[in-house]
């Protein structure tokens, strides 16, 4: 299948920082199956139009552009991903023309779908685990299924996925499992990711003193009985969002400091919409409209001419600027994102 992947170009497009446009995330569904507090904690959402929703055969062109244009990976986010009927279909489609395709998911439909998923060509899976406590998660996430995330790692792993679990750490709510999840990890042999609580749309409850920071965290698991030196490792690759971290025991993990040390200078990653638009930052309050020109008949090269300028325009540092932010609170209250509901986490892709 790798015979049909595009080649990078020689010459890779870089925005006004130097950035280059290396990754792509495509939300394919704003709809989720969970109601986590820190992304979707309130009763009632404004859903994208049904007819806004980009067809697979759109995701995928756009794609194709985007690879042409020096995207290597691509990761399918929601909402839910797999909520999206025969995202198999786009994901085999996908798989033909980027080297990484990865899937974000909550874990709830894995188990079922993880044959399927990696037979289509998907590379690696990420599965959001907050707590091992089934009552937590119901309070907190508003769901039972918690049996059935779990099932979901497992069945991944089963079919030979390299697994990675996120984790967003909630002072008061789940800063007390940072070892247990670990340990989970290590049993599973998936990768743990530690992160830290982030005021992005939808995270209408965020308050500074609700964030675990990163440095308390390593600090807590140095001083956990059974601790010790947690070691930094060298980043293996400087565009991903989470730092490399290794216990003592030698397992690695990773923190992912968006909060209180963001990473924005290296960042190559943009989010497209279920409903095509596309946004060069995850705390960017205008996206650009690419599903407009698609179905009104452009062409690719007046597809990427788009892209091209957008990307070569693009200054955006959004959690550099939250962080310089005087009195910080949630980014946005509920009438704006009922306004528009791109400007929540669960519709640009967690
Ligand atoms: P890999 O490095 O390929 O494993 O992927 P990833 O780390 O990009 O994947 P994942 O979707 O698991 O991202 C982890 C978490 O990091 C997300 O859920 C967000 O909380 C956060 N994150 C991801 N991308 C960004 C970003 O562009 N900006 C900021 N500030 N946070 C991000
Ligand atoms: N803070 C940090 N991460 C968040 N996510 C969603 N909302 C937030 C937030 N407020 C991320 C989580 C989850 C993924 C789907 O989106 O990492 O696993
Ligand atoms: Fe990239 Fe914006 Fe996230 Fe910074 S906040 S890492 S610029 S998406």
């Amino acid at each position: 299948m790798r015979s049909h992947v595009t080649q990078p170009p020689i010459d890779p497009l870089q925005d006004r920082l130097h950035r280059p446009l290396g990754s792509l995330r495509i939300s394919v569904t704003d709809r989720c199956n969970m109601r986590c507090r820190y992304c979707m904690p309130e009763e009632s959402y404004t859903w994208l139009p049904r007819a806004s929703l980009l067809t697979f055969e759109e995701v995928d062109r756009l794609a194709g552009l985007f690879v042409r244009l020096g995207v290597q990976k691509v990761r399918l986010t929601g909402g839910e991903p797999l909520l999206r009927h025969g995202l198999v279909t786009l994901i085999s489609q996908l798989a033909k023309r980027v080297p990484d395709v990865a899937l974000t998911t909550n874990g709830i439909l894995l188990a079922e779908e993880a044959r399927a998923l990696r037979t289509a060509g998907l590379g690696r899976v990420t599965v959001s685990l907050d707590t091992l406590h089934p009552e937590r998660m119901a309070q907190f996430a508003r769901s039972t299924s918690h049996a059935d995330v779990l099932l979901g790692i497992t069945g991944a792993r089963e079919v030979g996925f390299p697994v990675k679990l996120n984790t967003v750490v909630i002072r008061g709510y789940n800063d007390d499992e940072l070892s247990p999840l670990l340990a989970f990890g290590a049993r599973h042999d998936v990768e743990v990711r530690f992160i830290e609580y982030m005021d992005v749309g939808g995270a209408t409850q965020w308050a500074s003193e609700d964030v675990v920071s990163r440095d308390e965290m390593l600090k807590r698991l140095q001083c956990e009985p059974g601790g010790g030196e947690v070691r930094r490792l060298p980043r293996q690759n400087m565009a991903s969002p989470a730092e490399q971290f290794a216990l003592p025991s030698g397992q690695l993990f990773g923190i992912v400091s968006s909060t209180t040390a963001p990473f924005c200078g290296t960042c190559d990653r943009g989010r497209l919409t279920a409903d095509g638009t596309w946004y060069r930052c995850l705390y960017a309050e205008e996206g650009i409209d690419l599903r407009e020109p698609l179905r009104g008949g452009a062409s690719d090269a007046e597809l990427c001419t788009i892209i091209t300028e957008a990307w070569r325009d693009r200054d955006d540092q959004g959690a550099v600027e939250r962080l310089a932010s005087h009195r910080r609170e949630a980014l946005y209250q509920v009438k704006r994102l009922r306004e528009d509901p791109r400007l929540e986490m669960h519709t640009r892709g967690g």
